[in-house]
């Protein structure tokens, strides 16, 4: 560790400790950062039995700033153990920030591949100059102390046409190959994703590029690629997509397309699916743990929109979401909350609902309306969430800080599970068919809940 991340480490630790106790909006279950800014989950992965989740943090404001990369461990998604940061910007070549990207463990060493951001001082524009991604890769034999942190590519690296943004690798292993995707901008404002192969993880060589045949935003951030048989994802956060109907209605968009036919040759991306029809989703990643199942977490939140929506927190800013399990079903990515979770339950409540029921909690709960028939309103306090000709909506008044509404157009709804912590919603429907996250913030720790339709089976469970 060099001495720049001694210092850098002593002052997170300082702001830490000094954060203010108000804990009104603070998650219960959630991953929330001690002090300041959080943005993407990185390096999710699964290393000696134990899960690490690094995010993307600055503790020194609740805004973007010095990225550092921030840790977290757990057994079980139950109890979470936060540590000092596990990356900071120290180098020359990641000076102003330890930005996205991914872990791949193999033969008993954690391997971290991340963009080194450097933003030069002076008249640029930073988009075609001013602006280093580098890619950087760091080690690890525990877990917690990270060694041989190096650069790996730099901007000169990366093809002509596209600008200074190439970031945010996700680095994965196939019949014995390593691949990287990597996010970038082209200089006409086209966003794709970069397809580099490797033998041993030292040396890259772009061997494709993906990119839809309409144009779909200028930028691609945080791409990752996976499979469910042989259905072949490519995940991203696209930037520049114009709103259209319900659809597309955040500043930026999180969601895939299939890959038809092959990644690293012909191929054809299918349109673009949302993950998230919520107000506040960006950037997942996932991977895949000992058992097996594909998992993703998200950030809770979204880049640049403090311009829309007020946030009452003073010294600390968004979360990130539970941990869903990915599935693919009839066409479709389902994501359903990690089956972990269902330890959180503590009082249950069950009942059956044939017009109107009313009652409070806390305002950390999981709350489950199935068996639905017909259309139905739950109100939380002043969220609505409704379903009614066909559209189901979310809706907020004052506790949505600005937040309005979102909508879907969907078949049929026979299932809403909601997970609330505090101060977000996470609304699954169908088992994970669709997904609505949010931030809201509450005036009470009291929740008045009313749920309204001619036939529901209910269960409320206390977290
Ligand atoms: C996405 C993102 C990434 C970048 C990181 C920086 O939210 O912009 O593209 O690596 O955040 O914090």
């Amino acid at each position: 560790m060099n001495v720049r991340s001694k210092n850098l480490l002593k002052a997170c630790e300082t702001l830490e400790n000094n954060t203010s106790k108000d804990i009104k909006y603070r998650p219960k279950y959630h991953i929330s950062p001690k002090v300041g800014w959080l943005n993407d989950p990185n390096g999710l992965c699964q290393y000696n039995g134990l899960y690490h989740i690094f995010y993307q943090y600055s503790p020194f404001d609740t805004k973007p700033g010095l990225n550092y990369w921030g840790h977290c461990t757990t057994k079980d998604f139950i109890h979470y153990e936060y540590h000092q940061p596990a990356l900071c910007s120290d180098e020359k070549f990641d000076c102003h920030g330890v930005y996205s990207g991914s872990a791949l463990v193999e033969n008993g060493q954690m391997n971290i591949f991340y963009t080194g951001n450097v933003k030069q001082v002076g008249n640029f524009n930073y988009i075609t100059n001013g602006r280093e991604h580098n890619l950087v890769k760091v080690t690890s034999k525990d877990g917690f102390t990270f060694n041989g942190k190096h650069l790996v590519m730099t901007n000169s690296d990366y093809p002509k046409d596209v600008t200074c943004h190439v970031r945010d690798p996700k680095v994965w292993k196939e019949d014995d190959t390593y691949y990287m995707v990597l996010g970038a901008r082209r200089i006409d404002d086209v966003g794709e994703a970069l397809i580099y192969q490797s033998s041993d993880l030292e040396t890259w060589k772009l061997i494709n590029r993906l990119t839809t045949k309409e144009k779909f935003g200028y930028m691609w951030e945080c791409p990752d690629i996976y499979n469910f048989n042989d259905v072949k994802i490519l995940a991203v956060s696209p930037q520049g997509v114009e709103p259209l109907g319900y659809k597309y209605n955040n500043i930026y968009q999180s969601g895939y397309f299939i890959i038809d036919g092959n990644f690293k040759g012909e191929y054809k991306l299918s349109e673009f699916t949302e993950l998230d029809n919520g107000f506040d989703f960006y950037a997942p990643q996932s991977f895949v743990d000992d058992n097996g199942r594909r998992i993703l977490i998200g950030w809770l939140g979204l880049p640049d929109i403090d311009e829309y929506y007020s946030n009452p927190t003073k010294d600390w800013v968004h979360m990130l979401t539970i941990p869903r399990e990915l599935s693919f079903k009839d066409g479709r990515v389902h994501q359903q909350p990690l089956e972990e979770l269902k330890r959180l339950r503590k009082s249950t409540n069950n009942f059956m609902c044939s017009s109107e029921r009313t009652f409070n909690i806390g305002t950390s709960f999981e709350l489950i309306v199935e068996g639905l028939t017909n259309d139905f309103t739950i109100q939380l306090n002043d969220a609505i969430i409704s379903y009614s000709e066909k559209v189901f909506k979310l809706e907020f008044g004052k506790s949505g800080m600005g937040r309005t509404f979102r909508a879907i157009q969907i078949d049929r709804v026979y299932k809403v599970q909601i997970f609330c912590d505090k101060s977000s919603l996470e609304i699954f429907l169908n088992d994970g068919e669709n997904v609505l996250s949010s931030r809201f913030y509450p005036s009470d720790n009291i929740m008045d809940v009313t749920i309204k339709t001619n036939s529901a089976d209910v269960k409320l469970f206390e977290i």
